[in-house]
């Protein structure tokens, strides 16, 4: 595993963009060099390597391709939730301006896509499909995300279609393009796509869960941001389910306010999420979906040893502090 993520650091870290327009590029390699986790262009190699891919510079691309459409979305996102900090440094609107961040974001889009244009001619037109497939669901989900903040209620089936479009659908993505690469059939492409798709909805309960809980020394976030926007996280959609009477009016008035008028606003929502033990819900579901990408993991045709990698790495993202 640190040996993919090593191949996958310095291919993105080595990337060449043009000097100018400095405004333009500037941002991309910003961006692409603050570091992150890599786990989308990891998962692309493992696939591959799942499936008996030997040769790994024949995926690189499309690992690329992932990372760079993820970095994308992380500059856009970042400006759409206002949020001042990514990988611990100041985000791109914050540093430059939003017309930058928007016209860079969009660069790393056009850049995810030529560099899918590398991988094997024979599988172009299906990894072309699945990785429009996905981005198109990326955005869906981003638009509910924003929706949903203003939202007064929400159900859990839709805060969990709204995450699964957003976050869970390029793991799996990202591993569908790897199966595609090392010539696996539809059939086990769907199986390991499936498998990412429940890894990434424990995922993102663990992101609402950091972005809540995680300390600030390591999270490379700003703690408690959800709650200062009124992000309908798990945390918050499961309060507003089974909060009390008597509580509902407070919780109420901590939505209508804002941090500048009440700075107390996240100790006070914890106070409710401590009282609601929503916490504790959210753990629960993240070992269900973990449980259940496991199954998936289980019906694949392919050696239980060669398993082993991504089963450890899915069990690592569950307990992830960043
Ligand atoms: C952040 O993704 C956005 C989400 C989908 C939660 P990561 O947590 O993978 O961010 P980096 O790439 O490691 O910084
Ligand atoms: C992640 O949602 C979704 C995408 C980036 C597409 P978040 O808004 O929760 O991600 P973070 O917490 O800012 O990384
Ligand atoms: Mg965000
Ligand atoms: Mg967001
Ligand atoms: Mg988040």
């Amino acid at each position: 595993m640190q040996h993919l993520q090593q191949l996958v650091i310095e291919a993105i870290e080595t990337s060449h963009f043009p000097e100018t327009p400095t405004n333009l590029y500037d941002p991309i390699r910003y961006i692409l060099t603050l570091g992150g986790k890599r786990v989308r262009p990891v998962l692309t190699l493992m696939a591959a390597e799942l499936f008996g891919m030997q040769e790994m510079t024949e995926i690189i691309p499309a690992a690329k391709a992932v990372e760079f459409f993820h970095n994308f979305s992380l500059i856009h996102d970042d400006l759409m939730d206002k949020a001042p900090l990514r990988r611990g440094k100041t985000t791109v609107h914050e540093k430059w301006d939003a017309n930058i961040a928007i016209l860079s974001g969009d660069g790393l889009l056009v850049k995810a896509y030529e560099e899918i244009s590398k991988c094997n001619p024979i599988y172009l037109p299906a990894t072309l499909r699945i990785l429009s497939k996905v981005a198109m669901e990326v955005c869906e989900g981003q638009q509910l995300d924003m929706d949903y903040e203003s939202r007064t209620s929400l159900g859990m089936d839709e805060y969990l279609e709204m995450i699964r479009l957003k976050t869970s659908v390029l793991l799996g993505g990202a591993l569908q393009l790897g199966a595609i690469l090392s010539g696996a059939n539809e059939q086990q492409q769907q199986l390991i796509y499936d498998f990412g798709e429940n890894v990434g909805l424990a995922f993102q309960l663990q992101d609402d869960i950091l972005d809540a809980y995680g300390d600030s020394d390591t999270f490379g976030k700003i703690v408690g941001g959800d709650i200062m926007i009124n992000k309908k996280t798990f945390l918050l959609v499961k309060l507003m389910e089974v909060i009390t009477e008597d509580d509902v009016a407070a919780m109420r008035s901590l939505l209508d306010s804002t941090i500048d008028s009440t700075p107390t606003k996240v100790a006070d929502m914890l106070a409710l999420y401590d009282k609601y033990q929503v916490k504790k819900s959210a753990d629960e579901l993240k070992d269900l979906y973990t449980q259940r990408a496991f199954e998936k993991m289980d019906a694949l045709d392919v050696p239980n040893e060669r398993k082993q990698a991504l089963l450890l790495l899915a069990n690592n993202l569950l307990v992830r502090q960043q």
